[in-house]
């Protein structure tokens, strides 16, 4: 029988660590690092996502501002709101939660954060750089996972790593992470043909499609590590992943459950890059709490 990895745990290191950060940042500087949230629409999920990135700065004495606009605001209304964070020089991380209504286009916003401020990772520039192995603002679900590896001190170097699913925000750069660990990587997707032929000769299988229960017990060899990336509810409304947990633990090593697995590890990951973008503007002399547009 096979172990949980139990992410609240590591979370709760990590955050204890960017916490530390935090508390030596503001005696330094007398400031704090500031995110800046913005959510378009009333979607449940986005609401309650963005809600616990603002509970989890509080917990760690970290700045945050909300900004909620209506699902009908224009696609230029929301570049200006994004270019006066940009402006404001008291604030060093900026995030849009995803997804945004259909008449706004989605790189158009990503792409006008600056990248200094760009928390997610999900600037090309900051892409770019992950491609190029140089160090910058990570995307926090992979990151976490990363993290989580590591606190099992899981070396991924010369292991079989299969990632199913090729999205932005998950599939491509966790790819991307692995490699960048030596880890051997293979990317499958909904057009991979016999996908259980390559979950079979994984050392690790990071699963991200959003969908219920989808890896199962005859799908992994003994010994796997199976990273649980996806966050669905049932039938009854119970939160499930990507995995069936119970049956994959008689096989695997290790498995990340849902809830308690990969998603407390996301918004850690989130507090951990704003610390860092918050010193990095310190040390370029653009954080201030003098100039404050409004
Ligand atoms: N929606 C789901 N995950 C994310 C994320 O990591 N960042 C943003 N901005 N939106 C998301």
């Amino acid at each position: 029988m096979g172990k949980k990895i139990d992410g609240k745990q590591i979370a709760l290191q990590i955050r204890k660590e960017v916490q530390q950060k935090n508390e030596a940042f503001a005696a330094k500087y007398e400031m704090q690092p500031c995110l800046a949230v913005i959510l378009v629409g009333n979607h449940p999920a986005s609401l309650s996502y963005v809600q616990s990135k603002v509970k989890a700065c509080k917990e760690v004495g970290m700045e945050s501002r909300l900004i909620q606009l209506d699902a009908e605001v224009s696609e230029a209304d929301l570049l200006k709101e994004i270019e006066k964070l940009n402006q404001d020089a008291y604030v060093d991380g900026i995030l849009v939660q995803l997804p945004l209504p259909q008449h706004i286009h989605e790189d158009t916003v990503v792409y006008a954060i600056d990248p200094n401020k760009d928390v997610d990772g999900f600037h090309p520039i900051n892409i770019g750089k992950m491609m190029l192995g140089v160090d910058t603002f990570y995307p926090c679900t992979p990151h976490g996972v990363i993290k989580m590896l590591e606190a099992i001190s899981y070396d991924l170097c010369g292991k079989n790593v299969v990632v199913i699913g090729r999205s932005m925000i998950v599939g491509k750069p966790m790819a991307q992470l692995c490699l960048e660990q030596n880890a051997t990587v293979t990317v499958c997707h909904s057009k991979t043909k016999d996908l259980t032929f390559y979950t079979k000769h994984a050392d690790v299988i990071i699963v991200a499609v959003g969908k219920p229960l989808f890896l199962t017990e005859d799908q992994v060899s003994p010994g796997a590590v199976v990273i649980d990336v996806g966050i669905n509810r049932n039938a009854k409304g119970k939160l499930v992943g990507d995995v069936d947990t119970e049956s994959v633990l008689k096989v695997a090593d290790y498995v990340t459950p849902v809830p308690g697995g990969v998603g407390p590890m996301t918004i850690t990951m989130l507090l951990w890059n704003t610390i860092i973008a918050a010193e990095r503007r310190v040390l370029a002399g653009t954080k201030n709490n003098h100039c404050f547009l409004g």
